[in-house]
């Protein structure tokens, strides 16, 4: 034992086992200084760590600020007026076939005659045979029937679009369509 431990060594006797004065190392020290050190800085920043709102209101703060920036729901804004006025609009009518064929085809059939979904091309309406009601039967779907709600894969000028179209295939009997489904309703007389 060198001079300098024998230094170190403390004066208690316990039963003859003494104590040595054994320090951490200095850079330990530091460390474990700089931790406590950082305790206040953590627990009262403001941000999304310690006493701030957490990473959880982060992440809701940023859907709530996402969901604000999306156009509001189309369901309300479509009128019966407003979508009897787009099946004269061609461009309307254009996106709507175009969304259709793409969205909608698979069930209904590219002709709208049904398959899985009903033939939309006929008087019988499940839900309503106002344009607005076959605004909101798109919107919001029939999900325990099937038909998916559409607000938020299409954007609202689509669905209001394909409401168009739907109501523009009203009367074009398409070959071997699927038989009526739900209320019988009076043909729309035209100009109407
Ligand atoms: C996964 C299949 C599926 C897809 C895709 C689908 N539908 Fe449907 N749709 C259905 C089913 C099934 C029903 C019948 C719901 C019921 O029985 O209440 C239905 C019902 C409807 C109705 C109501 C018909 C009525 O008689 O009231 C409309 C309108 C409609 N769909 C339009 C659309 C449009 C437009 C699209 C594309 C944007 C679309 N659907 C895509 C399956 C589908």
């Amino acid at each position: 034992m060198s001079d300098h431990e024998q230094d170190r060594l403390l004066d208690h006797d316990y039963d003859g086992i003494q104590e040595y004065d054994n320090p951490m190392p200095r850079w330990w020290l530091w460390v474990f200084y700089a931790t406590i050190a950082f305790v206040p800085i953590y627990y009262f920043a403001p941000g999304n760590i310690g006493a701030g709102p957490g990473k959880v209101a982060a992440y809701e703060a940023e859907v709530a600020a996402y969901e604000a920036s999306r156009p509001a729901p189309a369901a309300g804004m479509a009128s019966d007026e407003s979508l009897r006025a787009l099946v004269a609009d061609a461009s309307a009518l254009e996106l709507g076939q175009v969304t259709f064929v793409q969205h909608c085809a698979a069930c209904h059939r590219p002709d709208a005659g049904g398959l899985i979904g009903p033939n939309l091309t006929d008087d019988a309406w499940l839900h309503g045979d106002a344009p607005s009601q076959i605004h909101a039967t798109i919107v919001n779907g029939v999900l325990e029937k099937g038909m998916p709600g559409w607000e938020r894969l299409l954007q609202p000028e689509q669905v209001d679009a394909v409401t168009a179209y739907v109501l523009s295939l009203k009367g074009t009997n398409p070959p071997s369509p699927k038989p009526p489904e739900g209320v019988v309703t009076p043909p729309v007389p035209p100009g109407t």
